[in-house]
């Protein structure tokens, strides 16, 4: 049988926030080193950046970036990253059992920014795992003031005489995880993160900030934990955070294409606990959502293969270098799906991560960079996905999964470009199987055809890009797609992502 769904611009969501299509760069195997910054690659800058990574990163349409980690952040000294790269020390960093060089830093993340364009923000995270109030301040000074203290000027002796003006800040990484160097008790975290806080707003009013909250929804203290750090941190914070990796389990691809079920309800869990402590408090304020890790992750292989051998503190070694398939592909499309549907509340999301590491964007030390199935979705998503988000209330049939129940085969969402009016339909078909009829009727919206429909899918849904096939898998034309009297008729192929655009 057929899905539809109606649109109609009276029924909106919210705006897109364009930090809704950000990443993440974190001091983790080789998103750094030989990702982004390989001074000796033949399409290195005169700053040791690879070209050929950076013209990939914008046509990805990336814009808020956070650094330096993820669990990275909790040992991070911001200090040793400074400076002549010829003296700044070699440490250990305790998350990944690796040595950081410190040959790439603040400074060198900044000119990347720059290099990307002006669409790129930086979200910077401060360590509250090892360390604490004085060092963010430290570090805000640093990066934000002007001129004439002892730290704004040693970043101008250091060769950047304009602040950063760093407006978006992290403060700590999943303190909630007992993996978490420094990982504290809700009580403890939500003390320090609104110390942090009330600091750091003393040196600047006008950042924004975000709190943790938890690691996933399936941690113990999920809930509790947003709660508990709310009831200290709420007049102190703009966002609290969201993370959520999602890989098949036992072969259940069925429940693996519904991931977004989880992603969703996850979203609305956090928009109640919120609401709920604002509520308690009598504030007017809302807490917005940072979904600033989310992604496809087979975190259970990297678990596996890291356990049976621990690293020996080696330099930048090969990790969590997934290779997503086009399935992969499919469901993180429907992750995109989730967090443009809940634009009201998420307003700021970063695809962890962006290169090498659980990444769109693969290199080879020496050699070319490519693009993984993955990063389609969200170059489009980045792409088209501007404007206001249209509410889509789908009639679908269903199939069953053990994970999630009853899911509806079809997950979807519209964004209409105020400007131009025209609209983008983003779709997901979830059957393994079968094609999907899908039937949209248009009210009260000025568009007259199909500009476009773009299909990602393939006959074997465990084609990938790889080094030796790098553009074995790329979206193409859709057929059939009409649109007449108002209404537009189009089959979506059987587990396929879909962008239709009409104007
Ligand atoms: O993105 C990889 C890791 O996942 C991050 O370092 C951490 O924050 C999360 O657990």
């Amino acid at each position: 049988s057929n899905a539809r769904f109606t649109l109609d611009p009276a029924f909106t969501v919210g705006e897109v926030n364009p930090r809704l299509f950000g990443s993440f760069v974190e001091h983790l195997g080789r998103c750094v080193y030989t990702g982004i910054f390989e001074p000796d690659h033949p399409s290195a800058d005169e700053a040791g950046l690879r070209t050929d990574v950076l013209e990939l990163v914008r046509e990805l349409g990336v814009t808020a970036v956070r650094y330096p980690g993820g669990n990275f952040v909790s040992g991070y000294r911001w200090e040793d990253s400074v400076g002549p790269a010829e003296e700044r020390p070699r440490r250990l960093d305790l998350a990944w059992r690796s040595t950081e060089t410190n040959r790439f830093g603040l400074s060198e993340f900044m000119a990347f920014l720059g290099k990307i364009g002006p669409q790129a923000e930086p979200m910077m995270a401060v360590n509250l795992g090892t360390r604490g109030v004085a060092e963010a301040l430290e570090l805000q000074e640093y990066a934000n003031h002007p001129a004439g203290t002892a730290l704004s000027d040693r970043r101008i002796a250091h060769g950047d005489k304009d602040p950063f003006g760093i407006r978006l800040w992290c403060l700590g990484n999943e303190m909630d995880g007992p993996w978490q160097t420094g990982h504290k008790t809700a009580e403890e975290y939500g003390r320090l993160a609104a110390e942090t806080a009330r600091a750091m707003r003393q040196i600047d009013p006008g950042l924004e900030l975000v709190a943790c909250g938890s690691s996933s929804q399936a941690m113990p203290t999920f809930a509790t934990w947003e709660a508990t750090v709310l009831q200290e941190a709420y007049d102190l914070v703009d966002h609290i955070s969201l993370h959520a990796y999602y890989e098949e389990i036992d072969g259940d691809r069925d429940s693996f294409l519904a991931s977004a079920v989880d992603m969703e309800s996850f979203i609305e869990n956090v928009v109640a606990t919120c609401d709920h402590v604002g509520a308690r408090l009598k504030s007017k304020k809302r807490i917005q959502l940072s979904f600033d890790e989310w992604n496809v992750w087979y975190m259970k292989r990297f678990e596996a293969e890291n356990t049976a051998n621990p690293l020996d503190w080696p330099e930048a070694p090969r990790l969590l270098e997934d290779n997503y398939s086009v399935t992969d592909a499919v469901v993180f499309g429907s992750l995109l799906i989730a967090l443009l549907r809940h634009a009201d509340r998420v307003t700021v999301a970063c695809l962890a991560q962006l290169v090498n590491v659980i990444a769109p964007i693969m290199t080879e030390p020496g050699g070319p960079a490519w693009r993984q199935t993955t990063f389609f979705p969200f170059a489009q998503a980045s792409r088209y996905g501007r404007g206001e988000v249209l509410d889509v209330r789908a009639d679908s049939p269903t199939y069953r999964t053990a994970a999630y129940g009853e899911v509806p085969l079809l997950h979807a969402t519209a964004v209409r470009d105020k400007d131009t009016g025209a609209v983008t339909v983003f779709a997901v078909n979830r059957s393994q199987s079968d094609p999907l009829p899908l039937r949209i009727a248009l009210t009260g919206l000025d568009v007259t055809h199909v500009e476009e429909h773009s299909v990602l899918s393939d006959a074997d849904p465990e084609a990938r890009n790889t080094l030796a096939e790098p553009e074995r898998v790329v979206p193409h034309a859709g057929e059939g797609a009409v649109l007449a009297g108002g209404v537009l008729d189009v089959t979506l192929e059987p587990l396929s992502w879909n962008v239709i655009r009409l104007a």
